[in-house]
């Protein structure tokens, strides 16, 4: 049994996840419209040996007004997930291609082809992130007035996976035998028909996308509220998680782990990484700096609305005293554990409205970790050797600049200390992940009737 080792995957978006980072030098900011910005950086990430990239999505800008919006790039404009994902396809051979695709505002049957597609152009490389959709502005770009209840959404998800599943199942692998003389395309007994009838979803099939390379594209799972940990521990290869640090990430390790085993499977078959907010440099003193000036760059009513999206639960927070302590908020509909993880900071630390914006500005409430390359690779290799990950979701403040930073200078570390990959072993996301090929539920229709 080889050695346990560390996932990386890196985070890619138009800027980097802090708020201003797009004002930092270091940062191309072009990424919005620029398709070649991603390429370069996951070239980057696969020159650094990690076992994937991956593509956040919403489905809408933030309620809020132009003016407001214009002096941020969070979620104001990317290119979509899938389509980027295909280009980069072309323009790496190993790592990984995950994306955000919402399960509230999506079909199955069409994600089920995307993801295949793409599976099959990468060559076997394809993950979705499975989210239920927590931006409430996104429910009025699909032809309804509000956003369906969190807990709905899930169950919605719940359903939503089996079928896209059942789909990928529609052919067995080496269907395709295209026998000329004897005037067959395909093996007729390779094709099966779902026939799925749900709650939510009535889906007959197959799918016209034949079984993906991994069998299944890599699953994730990035919600950690009550459903969104029975969802994971039901359905995901791997979950993404914010952590507010080591203590509550080992407690919702055990917590995960214990869930996927009461669910019938084995807890090392689900990985658990997660979000990592590194401002990392020579030494410690260089990295508080390049932190320090990252915050200073913040606009107080920037930080205040892109908290109040998030904790506010529908209250716009700009009416309190930003110097005042935190008010009591309702529960949200929307990211119910970003909520939670930022309010019971601020109750912890006794933190003000602005320190607690500053606080998500600096990568969206994600564990952070301001230090030298030593200091980041011991605060890795303690969460991995003691049960608080299986390793992380790299979230980089500042695109390109943060994420060379931490190819080159932790990364060289991990290696050292054979915690982490030093070349790819397989050629498909589950190798690197350690993942094993999901086995084919033959549906049992065979003919597709009217
Ligand atoms: C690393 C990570 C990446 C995420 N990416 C997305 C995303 O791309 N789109 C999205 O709508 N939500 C994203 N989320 C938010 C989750 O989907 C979810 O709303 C959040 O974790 C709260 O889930 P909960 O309500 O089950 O607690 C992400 C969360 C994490 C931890």
């Amino acid at each position: 049994m080889p050695a346990r080792t560390l996932s990386l995957a890196a985070i890619l978006s138009a800027t980097g996840s802090h708020i201003a980072g797009w004002r930092d030098p270091a940062c191309a900011a072009d990424g919005a419209v620029n398709i070649r910005r991603y390429i370069e950086e996951a070239q980057l990430a696969e020159a650094a040996k990690f076992d994937l990239v991956f593509l956040a999505d919403s489905l809408a800008l933030k309620l809020a007004s132009a003016d407001e919006l214009s002096r941020t790039s969070n979620s104001i404009a990317m290119l979509e997930p899938m389509t980027a994902l295909a280009a980069m396809a072309m323009m790496t051979q190993r790592i990984g291609l995950v994306a955000t695709v919402s399960t509230t505002y999506t079909e199955p049957y069409n994600l089920a082809r995307q993801f295949a597609s793409l599976d099959h152009i990468s060559g076997g490389r394809a993950g979705w992130n499975l989210v239920t959709g927590a931006n409430p502005a996104e429910a009025a770009n699909f032809s309804r007035t509000s956003q369906a209840a969190h807990d709905d959404r899930y169950a919605r998800a719940e359903e939503y996976i089996d079928v896209a599943k059942a789909l990928w199942d529609s052919w067995d692998d080496g269907a395709l035998v295209v026998n000329k003389p004897g005037g067959r395309y395909f093996r007729p007994e390779a094709l099966g028909v779902p026939n799925h009838q749900g709650q939510h979803f009535t889906v007959r099939g197959p799918l016209n996308v034949m079984r993906p390379p991994q069998g299944h594209p890599v699953i994730f799972q990035a919600g950690s509220s009550g459903p969104g940990v029975e969802l994971a521990a039901r359905t995901a290869d791997c979950v993404f998680t914010q952590q507010r640090g080591i203590e509550p990430a080992r407690e919702f390790y055990a917590k995960l782990k214990a869930r996927v085993a009461a669910h019938g499977r084995d807890p090392d078959t689900v990985r658990l990484l997660p979000g990592l907010v590194p401002f990392v440099a020579a030494s410690q003193a260089e990295a508080e700096d390049k932190f320090a000036q990252l915050q200073a760059l913040v606009d107080p009513a920037v930080g205040i609305q892109i908290l109040s999206a998030v904790v506010g639960g529908g209250i716009d927070l700009s009416s309190y005293d930003i110097d005042g302590p935190v008010p009591e908020l309702p529960q949200t509909e929307g990211m119910q554990t970003f909520q939670a993880n930022l309010l019971t900071a601020a109750r912890l630390e006794g933190l003000t409205l602005r320190a607690l914006y500053l606080r998500y500005a600096a990568g969206f409430g994600h564990w952070r970790v301001i230090g030298s390359a030593t200091q980041v690779a011991d605060m890795i290799e303690e969460a991995f050797t003691t049960g608080a990950a299986d390793g992380f979701a790299i979230s980089s403040p500042v695109l390109p600049g943060s994420l060379r930073d931490f190819a080159e200078l932790v990364v060289p570390l991990l290696q050292r200390r054979g915690l982490f990959r030093r070349d790819y072993a397989g050629a498909t996301l589950r190798d690197h992940l350690g993942l094993a090929r999901p086995v084919r539920q033959a549906p049992a229709a065979q003919a597709i009737a009217v």
